[in-house]
């Protein structure tokens, strides 16, 4: 069965819907240790209760990226991890971790890329004006949030959203295809050509 590394920053939401997801057997796959970059990070306790490995490899510690990340590879290959999935993980991924798993390096990212890349995807939207966001799952490459597109969802803005109330709607949808995209992946049924993803 494929096993997840799950990488986080915050709180968990994304991870808590990928363990559940598992757990339920909608998705061959087994969350097989969570790693976050600061220990303050809440999903943590959300692995512990699942009697998930979890992890805190703080990246204010390193001074070098590369070391960084080969700590991070170092814990992953001890869980024979063979698909890495950044949940809600607010570094940039660098070349270690790509150089380690290519093309098995998966995100979420809120916003119907490649509309608002990088931080404040929600505001970002909000602030453009338009009436559509959304949430997308993408393979990661050496960009920000550039990577093909595996799954995308979109959600409409309203007249009175907030930063808040937007935010909410959008991660109902990330709960949603997160797991719709390790699903794919876990039975095999993904092809990149290029820039596209396609189902085999
Ligand atoms: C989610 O909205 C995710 O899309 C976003 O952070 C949130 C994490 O929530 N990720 C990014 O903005 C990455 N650039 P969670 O910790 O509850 O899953």
């Amino acid at each position: 069965m494929l096993q997840l590394g799950v990488l986080i920053s915050g709180r968990g939401t994304n991870l808590q819907a990928i363990i559940d997801a598992c757990e339920a057997g909608k998705v061959p796959a087994k969350v097989a240790v969570v790693i976050a970059n600061d220990p303050s990070a809440g999903g943590l306790e959300r692995a512990k209760k699942h009697n998930i490995p979890a992890v805190v490899i703080d990246n204010r510690q390193f001074r070098d990226k590369h070391i960084y990340e080969l700590e991070i590879v170092k814990v992953l290959k001890e869980h024979a991890v063979g698909l890495v999935c950044l949940a809600g993980y607010m570094r940039i991924v660098g070349q270690v971790l790509l150089a380690h798993y290519p093309q098995k390096i998966v995100n979420i990212h809120p916003s119907l890329l490649p509309s608002f890349p990088g931080l404040n995807a929600q505001k970002q939207a909000l602030d453009h004006g338009v009436t559509v966001t959304g949430c997308t799952v993408h393979y990661v490459d050496e960009g920000c949030d550039t990577g093909p597109i595996i799954v995308q969802s979109a959600v409409p803005v309203k007249e009175d959203d907030t930063e808040e109330t937007l935010s909410a709607r959008i991660l109902e949808q990330e709960h949603h295809i997160y797991p719709l995209a390790i699903e794919f992946i876990a039975k095999d049924k993904l092809q990149v050509e290029g820039r596209k993803v396609r189902l085999k």
